[in-house]
């Protein structure tokens, strides 16, 4: 059983930057349900307000984001299209306000890709990205099946994608994930610095910039997320994920000998 409270994600909005906040440390920032709609009606909110121009989702100086809430997905694994991850994942691919993250120690999964829907990324030096949805019996989520080996080159994704071992700042740096690595503390005030940037230029602009550079990708993105969540949402009900989220839970090593 897993608790979050509404103070798992703070929002605020100051000088046209909405500032999105992964505030539940003690749990290394996984994700709950709960978290997720936060977070999508935090973006849709972002979306209509003329009033935010750049958006920024930062964690803290020692942990972005452990990914899912194991015991939380377990007991509310997303049911359909309309299921908060599915929200969360839909308004960000698709937002057209810039999205700046400032990402320092594991970004774990979804930590991982959803920074492959942010337009600058800002990490510190102790900055540890993984996608390791092989080890835990799944497939890959938030169309990362299909950004990541376009922004890495296939090589470099299928590492990433089936070994599901943690690359660190400068390796993401060197293959495109990330846009500057500077030291932990300093991440988050860069990170807000070049949003409140972004938020002094005509919206206009940012916005059909944005709109072109991600034109070629849009339907695409929009299609593989559907994908991979009818496939992961299988998965997770199957004996390898079970296996995984098991092992986890009971701090142990999981066994896919049989699998
Ligand atoms: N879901 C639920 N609880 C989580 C969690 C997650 N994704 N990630 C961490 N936690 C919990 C741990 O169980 C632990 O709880 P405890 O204090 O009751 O034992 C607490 O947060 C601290 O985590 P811990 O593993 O001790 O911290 P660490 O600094 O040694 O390692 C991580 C940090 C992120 C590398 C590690 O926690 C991890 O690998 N988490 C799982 C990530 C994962 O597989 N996510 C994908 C989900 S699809």
């Amino acid at each position: 059983m897993s608790t979050s409270s509404p103070s798992d994600i703070l929002s605020h909005v100051d000088a046209g930057v909405m500032t999105l906040t992964f505030n539940r440390v003690a749990r290394k920032n996984s994700i709950t349900a709960a978290m997720y709609s936060a977070l999508a009606d935090a973006l849709e909110a972002a979306n209509h307000d003329p009033a935010v121009r750049a958006v920024v989702i930062q964690g803290h100086e020692t942990v972005f984001s452990a990914g899912n809430d194991i015991g939380d997905f377990l007991d509310n694994p997303p049911a359909s299209a309309e299921s908060p991850v599915f929200r969360f994942l839909r308004g960000l691919s698709s937002f057209p306000k810039p999205l700046v993250a400032a990402v320092c120690g594991p970004a774990v999964g979804i930590g991982t890709t959803l920074l492959l829907h942010c337009d600058l990324v800002y990490a510190g030096d102790n900055a540890a990205f993984s996608m390791p949805f092989v080890n835990l019996g799944l497939c890959p989520e938030a169309a990362s099946s299909f950004l990541a080996p376009q922004l890495m080159g296939y090589p470099r994704a299928a590492e990433a994608l089936l070994l599901g071992e943690p690359f660190m700042a400068e390796v993401a740096l060197e293959m495109g994930l990330v846009t500057r690595i500077v030291p932990p503390g300093e991440v988050n005030a860069l990170a807000q610095r070049q949003a409140q940037k972004l938020a002094a230029k005509p919206l206009s602009s940012l916005l059909e910039t944005k709109r072109l550079m991600k034109k070629g990708n849009a339907g695409i993105v929009a299609e593989r997320i559907a994908e991979e969540g009818a496939s992961f949402g299988r998965m997770l009900t199957e004996p390898a994920a079970r296996e995984a989220f098991g092992a986890f839970m009971e701090k142990r090593k999981p066994d896919f000998s049989q699998l």
